[in-house]
């Protein structure tokens, strides 16, 4: 079986998601920023403090390589894996892609809370939604590339994996 890799910006839900399907259809789930973090035994925030984000996107692209060769597992990225094409080719690989999207009052108020998401705070001179706004719009074009997309903003973790199911099960990806 393929993996099911969830892509989306800061707060669109991909870990809940991700958890909640893995568990649904009896795959592994691995939580990209998790696995980065337990390798450089830091936070993320430390290691963008420490060694800036080219520092963490390295270390993202050694997560990924990994990730990739798995099989039977739904992979939760971090927002940014996009930015790299050789990331998404190697994820698509032998990955199905969901991107997950929700509103900008929906992201606003997921990340919210500062010190957790250092991309966001580095773009945020005050305005929390404008930094949003502007880095959704800078990276439109990279999520738009995903085999099937869905809107979690109103939605809970259990309706989201309902459609990701059946998305799966029309397009025959799924033994079951
Ligand atoms: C990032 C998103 C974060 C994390 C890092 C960078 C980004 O993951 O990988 O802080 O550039 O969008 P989440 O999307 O899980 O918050």
């Amino acid at each position: 079986m393929k993996n099911i890799v969830l892509i989306g910006f800061m707060g669109t839900g991909k870990t809940s998601t991700g958890k909640t399907l893995a568990s649904r259809l009896g795959f592994s789930f691995l939580d990209l920023d998790e696995a980065i973090e337990t390798a450089a035994g830091m936070t993320i925030p430390q290691i963008f403090e420490q060694f800036g984000e080219n520092g963490f996107r390295a270390r993202e692209r050694e997560a990924v390589l990994k990730a990739a060769e798995r099989r039977n597992t739904v992979i939760a990225t971090g927002g940014g894996v996009v930015k790299n094409a050789a990331n998404m080719d190697a994820l698509r690989a032998h990955g199905v892609v969901v991107c997950l999207t929700a509103d900008v009052d929906t992201i606003l108020s997921r990340t919210a809370t500062r010190g957790e998401r250092p991309v966001l705070d580095g773009r945020d001179a005050g305005d929390r939604r404008a930094a949003i706004e502007a880095l959704m719009k800078e990276r439109a074009a990279l999520y738009k590339g995903a085999d099937y997309t869905v809107d979690t903003s109103d939605w809970s973790p259990l309706l989201v994996v309902d459609d990701i199911v059946k998305f799966l099960r029309g397009r025959g990806l799924l033994h079951e």
